[in-house]
């Protein structure tokens, strides 16, 4: 492993501040939330890649942590495009959740997460070396086990954990199944979407026998949708009509919105470049939607304000509804 460093376990690292000097540190001081109550942790999974599981965990985590929710986004994927979405930049990180995972007994959860320039919103940040997860734990007892066992450590510290999956049904996907109380399935509605869903949802079923009781389908978020076509709306009734996803898909769904892949390569959740653009709407709705699946504060308050008060805004206003974005 390329990073033998041992950490601080204080945080108090050598560690280079991520992308923004001034809000990334070189640490974090954890501090616990004020009125206890359980963390959700939340894999988003499909083994289909580009279906929009990283937009949904960036932008998600954001439109949480602007509700005044503390957020932790895991990033476990070898491509790293949830951390470097955040503004993050690979080569200022040092220490990785692939550390965590491969080298357990020297570090801890704690170890590797860093403040993203967000309030509200840390990370764990992905490395390439989780590519090697796989080959390397292969042997290893107790390696579906190692996330759950890390995120136990800090998990009082967030309200919400979301875990970010590789574009695989493999070790990594499984350890965040494992962890996670809940999965939300991205599914872009698109006519391949339903190809493969069934491996997903045997997967899920087998981590719940074997590993995971607990764990539970809390939703599938609809991504990409095209008001404009029939075939969007026919995916959409396809997966409603799925008994095991009955009832679960949500309401808002995310329409197709090109200011979202504008901002993913500027390297900002959507709402901190056009805090109007569909895309922006679409997601605080969805994550009110989130937020409200248990009772829970979803009121967006002071920080929030604060936040879309900061945000660069385009000057156009939105000429699309939010009932667009809803499905009836
Ligand atoms: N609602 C959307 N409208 C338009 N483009 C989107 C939308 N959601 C995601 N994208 C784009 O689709 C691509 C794949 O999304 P991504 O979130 O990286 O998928 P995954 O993590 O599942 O591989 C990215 O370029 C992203 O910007
Ligand atoms: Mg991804």
């Amino acid at each position: 492993m390329a990073k033998a460093s041992k950490p601080s376990r204080s945080g108090a690292s050598t560690r280079k501040p991520a992308a923004s000097a001034k809000s990334a540190t070189t640490g974090i001081k954890l501090k616990p939330v004020e009125a206890p109550k359980p963390s959700r942790i939340i894999a988003i999974c499909n083994q289909k890649g580009g279906c929009g599981k990283t937009t949904s965990v960036i932008n998600i985590a954001a439109s949480l942590a602007a509700m005044g929710q503390r957020v932790l986004i895991i990033d476990l994927d070898s491509q790293c495009n949830a951390t470097q979405g955040l503004g993050l930049q690979m080569n200022d990180v040092e220490e990785s959740i692939s550390d965590v995972l491969l080298d357990p007994k020297s570090f801890t959860l704690a170890d590797v997460i860093l403040e993203s320039p967000y309030a509200n919103l840390h990370v764990a940040p992905g490395s390439i070396e989780l590519s090697e997860y796989e080959s390397r734990a292969a042997s290893e007892i107790g390696r579906e086990n190692r996330l759950k066992k890390a995120i136990a450590q800090v998990r009082e510290h967030y309200d919400y954990v979301l875990i970010d999956t590789p574009p695989s049904l493999g070790l990594l996907s499984v350890n965040a199944l494992n962890a996670a109380t809940e999965v939300q399935i991205a599914m872009q509605s698109h006519p391949f979407a339903l190809d493969g869903l069934h491996l997903l949802l045997e997967t899920i079923e087998l981590v719940q026998q074997e590993l995971n009781p607990e764990l539970k389908i809390s939703g599938v978020l609809v991504t990409m949708f095209d008001p404009r076509t029939k075939i969007s709306r026919e995916i959409v009734d396809a997966v409603c009509a799925i008994p095991t996803l009955k009832g679960r898909v949500h309401k808002t769904v995310v329409r197709q919105n090109v200011k979202l892949t504008e901002a993913s390569k500027l390297r900002k959740p959507v709402m901190y470049y056009d805090y109007e653009c569909t895309g922006a709407e679409d997601y605080l709705q969805l994550s009110k939607e989130i937020a409200a699946q248990v009772k829970t504060s979803t009121k967006v308050t002071a920080p929030a304000k604060k936040a879309a008060a900061k945000a660069p805004t385009s000057n156009k206003s939105s000429s699309k509804s939010s009932a667009r974005s809803t499905r009836a």
